[in-house]
């Protein structure tokens, strides 16, 4: 059985007073669920964000992290010292890393290959642009991500990766990828993954959707069979719509 999971990605959004505050709102009006909640606060928060949520069932993960163990990086940051901390998984990948910090797919396959060697689990985006599905070359564009940064990992190390697929005109825009649309790329994202690494791994591995999910528009997406969850921005920010989200599922 994959795992259901919302996790939210706060991006450049809350200082430490900020997550304090969010924490304590969600810690407070959190039930029962068996939805995997994560939350991705910036670095800066992380080691706070990680001790006040440590007893209850929240995840904090980064958003993301260089791809050599130690070095001279100015302004880079490990796996081991996200380790070192307490997190256990980090976004790679986001579709704002590749268009504003120039990531490639050669570049995120080291990310990969380093968060494995590290055993830090990772959510590895992928999605494509506008123009791509205009011209109808999104499922090449997907193919390739996929191809290009995951498809060289042992069977054996799948347990470390989530996927989420975020269409790149969906992020921020408030234009959501239709239920049908999503679902018709998870499922070409599953196959392909089949394909390459057969159906029990495919059937096992969670698929996120990412692009402007709210309260209003995740329990449509959440009953695609394909769909296992999802990657959230905005709508992560606030307690009462990211609470909504994690229902809806
Ligand atoms: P959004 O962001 O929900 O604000 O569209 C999603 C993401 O970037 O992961």
């Amino acid at each position: 059985m994959r795992k259901k999971i919302i996790a939210g990605n706060w991006k450049m959004f809350k200082d430490l007073a900020e997550a304090n505050d969010f924490f304590k709102e969600l810690i407070e009006n959190l039930h029962e669920s068996k939805t995997e909640i994560m939350v991705a606060p910036s670095f800066t928060n992380l080691w706070h964000s990680f001790q006040t949520t440590r007893d209850y069932p929240i995840e904090i993960i980064a958003q993301n992290m260089h791809e050599e163990n130690y070095g001279a990086f100015t302004g880079e940051i490990s796996a081991e010292m996200l380790k070192s901390v307490g997190i256990q998984r980090v976004i790679l990948g986001h579709s704002e890393r590749r268009l504003f910090f120039g990531e490639t797919d050669e570049q995120l396959k080291k990310k990969v290959n380093c968060a494995i060697h590290n055993e830090m689990h990772f959510i590895f985006c992928i999605g494509e642009e506008l123009k791509d599905r205009n011209a109808n070359h999104h499922f090449t564009v997907i193919k390739n991500q996929l191809k290009n940064s995951l498809f060289e990992i042992s069977e054996k190390d799948w347990k470390y990766i989530v996927v989420a697929y975020e269409p790149v005109w969906a992020i921020g825009t408030g234009e959501t990828a239709s239920p049908e649309q999503a679902q018709e790329m998870h499922q070409f994202i599953r196959k392909t993954i089949a394909n390459v690494y057969g159906n029990e791994i495919a059937e096992n591995v969670s698929i996120l959707y990412g692009g402007s999910v709210k309260p209003e528009n995740a329990k449509q997406l959440f009953q695609q069979s394909d769909i296992d969850g999802a990657l959230v921005g905005g709508a992560s920010l606030k307690v009462s719509s990211f609470i909504k989200i994690i229902q809806a599922i």
